[in-house]
């Protein structure tokens, strides 16, 4: 057996110090200034700042930016820290019950920092912004959720120069990472390259040339029109490679045709898939045969049957029978509203994003699933 005379001394000073410790922290507590502890501290309130959870928000101003895009300016009730790019969740009361949607931020950075203000760029398309275009006024109240998405500029992943592959309301991230751009608080170059049908679909076009110079460059690509100043046609291969000069990376939003035309586009280039990002589109009405279906939801202790359809994605059927979900991307992405499937048939939207570990066990992301059966499912509390 090992002889261990050191740590036995070592065992007796300890028990020495233990037998003392009542009296050393008595003294202590004695000796301590009276003074009360601070109620908080600077890293909190830096915390607090940086995640505000959902905030108050009053609408200040609605601007049209062509026929069908429409520029909602909130003002906050807190400061808001986001990188350009990101998303936030817009709610309010539409039609007897509470609806959400994610919107990419339009505005700067700074100006949700230092000025709470906030704006996001809607097009007329969904149930949501359609009931955003035709009836939100100023003055209107709104909840605003905590900046989302990993959309944005990132050191470590992407290369220096950035080319923004933009179609339509999907210049929205790129106009927010210009102005940052402008302000300093991004530091990239960034190539936008936005396509739209023709001339008065563009939307920012004086805002967005007011930010070009060194770190910001725009080419407009018009489908149905031809126009001198402009390119003419998709975005191609060829329009890439002539704006983009030799390494970049690619960021992509805009409609999912797009998406499918120019990754066939980058391919010729060779650009390799790990620098190309897409932004996720949120899933609306898929186009199927109307067939109608029961979903027994359970939320905590409480159930509820909704009615649905085969069209809507199992979220809305939720959200217009008034229940309080969680959601936040509405594409499968953030995985906020994942919920446990007892039973039932579904089908996703696009490919499956759900973890091994989520389709072994039985977990589905509502907001990309569309019923198929008769469904029962368990879903956290909103
Ligand atoms: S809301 Fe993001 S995964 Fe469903």
């Amino acid at each position: 057996m090992e002889f261990k005379f050191k740590k036995q001394i070592f065992g007796f000073m300890d028990l020495l110090r233990f037998k003392n410790m009542t009296k050393v922290r008595r003294e202590k507590l004695a000796s301590a200034p009276s003074t009360p502890l601070p109620k908080t501290y600077r890293v909190n309130e830096v915390a607090k700042i940086l995640h505000p959870g959902n905030q108050n928000a009053v609408l200040k101003q609605i601007t049209l930016d062509t026929e069908d895009t429409k520029t909602y300016t909130f003002e906050l009730s807190k400061p808001m820290f986001f990188r350009a790019g990101q998303y936030v969740t817009v709610r309010c009361e539409a039609d007897g019950g509470l609806v959400s949607r994610p919107y990419a931020v339009s505005s700067s950075p700074y100006q949700a920092l230092k000025e709470n203000k906030l704006s996001v760029t809607v097009k007329k398309a969904g149930f949501f912004s359609d009931w955003l275009f035709d009836n939100a006024k100023e003055g209107d109240a709104f909840t605003i959720g905590d900046p989302s998405g990993d959309f944005c500029f990132d050191s470590v992943r992407d290369r220096k120069n950035v080319v923004g592959i933009a179609g339509g309301s999907g210049i929205t991230p790129f106009y927010s990472m210009a102005q940052a751009l402008k302000e300093g608080s991004e530091d990239f170059n960034l190539t936008v390259i936005y396509g739209a049908r023709t001339e008065k679909d563009i939307i920012f076009k004086s805002a967005l040339e007011s930010l070009c110079g060194n770190k910001v460059k725009v080419v407009y690509v018009l489908s149905d029109e031809k126009k001198e100043g402009y390119e003419h046609g998709f975005i191609t291969a060829e329009i890439i490679e002539k704006y983009a000069g030799k390494e970049f990376s690619v960021m992509m939003c805009g409609p999912s045709v797009m998406y499918d035309f120019a990754k066939k586009e980058l391919a010729k280039l060779g650009i390799s898939g790990k620098y190309v990002r897409t932004e996720a589109n949120c899933c609306g009405l898929r186009d199927v045969k109307h067939a109608e279906y029961e979903i027994k939801v359970h939320i905590k202790d409480e159930c509820a049957v909704v009615k649905a359809n085969s069209e809507e994605t199992v979220l809305t059927a939720m959200e217009r029978a008034g229940l309080k979900v969680p959601a936040k991307c509405r594409a499968g992405g953030c995985g906020f509203c994942h919920s446990k499937l007892l039973k039932g048939e579904f089908s996703i939207a696009g490919a499956d994003k759900r973890r091994l570990a989520d389709k072994k066990f039985g977990y589905i992301h509502p907001c990309c699933s569309y019923p198929d059966s008769d469904m029962e499912i368990i879903v956290p509390q909103g």
